[in-house]
């Protein structure tokens, strides 16, 4: 069935090296591309990287490709195992072959690369689409459910080089009526937020960060929530946009406590873990936030089960889960969030990452499907979203080729759903719970 596994270092929208895998079987070539985070989790699979300061500054991929070519593929195709059938199977076999803890001697971006490749493959040869061959993996039911797209608009933390230590602000249209109403809303109220920006900072101040978001000289959360207000209401969306914010607060947090200022070494701005709940309670009381990620550190569990108890909105956990089964079930354990952050690469293959998804399913959480901040044109996580029936995502702003490749799959998932005559709803303000449609 395979015929062989080809890898190559190739560039992600960072410009740094990162693993590209060709699969070829009898019904062609199937390539996937893997990202690679900033603010990564302590407990993420290992990204395995050369450590050749002489080349790409250490971040070369050479013995991931190396990997895949010399260990992966023989033993791969050497198995037997099926692509259409043998998913589960097949990343059961990968974890073995690896046989470390966090996949770090063959490099959890060696065996993701493979793993997607994987899943491509499988869905041609079932002659399907992939969000399809995902719905059936995951043994989700139909109807489809087109997710809220979630664009971080205003970046900063660890992605940009202003002084802001929140990373992410993020536009939700959930009053949308489709996924592509929603793409061009977000693209309009983008396109608006850049003359509320120039308006306020100058032409200058438009440049973006990784995400694609812009990164203006402000520092405060609320000054970033009033820039999204004003271009919200300019583009006539008051109450069909809303907003989420990921602080990704692992960044700024030493020693128990939170700085703020963290950005810039002349200006501390310490909070301790109860002043900083303040800081969320006049936020989410004061704007129309329905999502928060990683508002506490990945080792400060005490300070997200007690927010857990008021916290009115979605409480995602990205760096304390890391897509892992056995923290899903230590934060349901201590009532510490009820929303998982779905990243592959922070888990390293396909089913895992969707082991994981119906773990939290089976708590009652909700799942939002995540690119990385290094990020490249695979839009694998667009087939993801829908067919694990998340009903939300977050891929980045509506601008850069990596980030805009996801929501342009999207779109031509919900045309082509139309177009099939198969059901398909957009999760609209139901996104925490499209799973259960
Ligand atoms: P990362 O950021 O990809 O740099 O980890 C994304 C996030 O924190 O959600
Ligand atoms: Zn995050």
């Amino acid at each position: 069935m395979i015929k062989s596994i080809r890898a190559a270092q190739r560039l992600d929208s960072r410009g740094n090296p990162t693993v590209q895998v060709d699969l070829t079987t009898d019904k062609g070539t199937f390539r996937a591309i893997v990202p690679s985070g900033a603010s990564t989790g302590t407990n993420e699979a290992v990204e395995l990287r050369d450590k050749d300061p002489a080349v790409y500054g250490g971040r070369g991929v050479r013995t991931a490709v190396s990997n895949v070519e010399t260990v992966i593929a023989p033993a791969l195709i050497a198995s037997g195992l099926k692509v259409d059938t043998d998913q589960k199977q097949i990343d059961d076999f990968l974890v073995r072959l690896d046989g470390s803890k966090g996949k770090g001697r063959l490099g959890a971006n060696a065996i993701l690369g493979v793993s997607m490749a994987c899943a491509r493959a499988g869905a041609a040869h079932s002659g399907i689409p992939l969000y399809e061959f995902l719905r059936r993996e995951s043994q989700a039911k139909e109807p489809y459910i087109m997710p809220v797209p979630f664009f971080n608009v205003l970046n900063g933390g660890v992605h940009s080089g202003n002084t802001m230590a929140f990373q992410e602000m993020m536009i939700a249209p959930v009053g949308a009526s489709s996924l592509t109403e929603a793409v061009q809303m977000g693209s309009e109220v983008y396109q608006h937020l850049k003359k509320v920006i120039v308006s306020k900072f100058g032409a200058s101040a438009t440049g973006i960060g990784d995400e694609g978001g812009f990164a203006p000289p402000i520092s405060q959360p609320h000054e970033a929530l009033d820039l999204l207000v004003q271009a919200v209401a300019e583009a006539g969306y008051i109450g069909k946009v809303k907003f989420a914010m990921d602080p990704a607060s692992s960044e700024f947090y030493r020693d128990g406590v939170y700085d703020l200022g963290f950005k810039d070494k002349n200006r501390p701005n310490v909070h301790t873990p109860k002043q900083l709940m303040e800081v969320y309670h006049s936020l989410l009381e004061k704007y129309p936030i329905i999502l928060l990620e990683d508002p506490f550190a990945e080792t400060d569990w005490a300070s997200w089960t007690e927010f857990q108890t008021s916290c009115p909105v979605e409480l995602v956990g990205d760096d304390l889960l890391v897509t892992n089964t056995e923290y899903v079930q230590k934060a349901e354990d201590k009532k510490a969030c009820n929303g998982l952050l779905l990243k592959i690469n922070q888990i390293g293959t396909v089913s895992e990452a969707i082991q994981a998804a119906n773990l939290a399913y089976s708590f009652d959480w909700s799942v939002f499907v995540s690119h990385r901040s290094g990020e490249t044109t695979d839009d694998f996580i667009a087939d993801l979203v829908v067919g694990l029936r998340t009903g939300h995502l977050k891929a980045g702003a509506p601008c850069r080729g990596e980030r805009v490749a996801k929501y342009n799959r999207l779109m031509d998932i919900e045309a082509d759903l139309l177009a099939r005559g198969v059901g398909c709803a957009y999760a609209g303000e139901g996104f925490r719970r499209a799973h259960q449609v």
